[in-house]
């Protein structure tokens, strides 16, 4: 199945490495998603505290299943997931949110997250299936469609 110009799963090694690098990007977005979430769960203050401490703990534990079958899926496609927070910091889409302690300021946050989240995915969902690794694009557009239902519900909470 395999030969050189192809990785183990049979997809061009050349179209793949592209993949690959958006991955990563990606994979680096979700940490620094990852670790804003956990300060709004931590930091959040307020008559909603209750219900967002509680969100915000099932939105960043999903976030890291996400983060390690993003990861896996590099290892899949023959590529080397990045593993270092120097790294995550350069290749990151979305900047570290501190000292955010409101809670609307919190869930407003998480939407601009997601959002960025989901045109990244799109990208990496597109060129994936230009490269015929139909396999990333579909782990992708999953993530898209729940992100997108957690859009509207945050935006319902801020009422946007
Ligand atoms: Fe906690």
């Amino acid at each position: 199945m395999s030969n050189n110009a192809t990785n183990q799963i049979g997809l061009e090694k050349a179209d793949i490495s592209e993949v690959i690098a958006k991955l990563n990007g990606l994979l680096s977005s979700y940490h620094m998603f990852y670790i804003n979430v956990r300060g709004y769960h931590w930091n959040v203050k307020g008559e909603h505290f209750f219900s967002l401490h509680e969100q915000f703990e099932e939105l960043y534990t999903n976030l890291q299943v996400e983060i390690d079958e993003i990861a896996e899926r590099i290892l899949t496609l023959g590529g080397t997931p990045l593993h270092a927070y120097s790294d995550f910091a350069e290749h990151t889409r979305i900047s570290e949110d501190k000292n955010v302690k409101d809670g609307n300021s919190c869930a407003q946050g998480v939407v601009t997250g997601l959002q960025s989240l989901i045109e990244e995915q799109r990208e990496v969902s597109e060129l994936a299936e230009k490269a015929e690794d139909q396999g990333t694009a579909d782990l992708v557009d999953d993530y898209i469609q729940q992100q997108e239902k957690l859009v509207w519900m945050y935006n319902a909470f801020l009422a946007n």
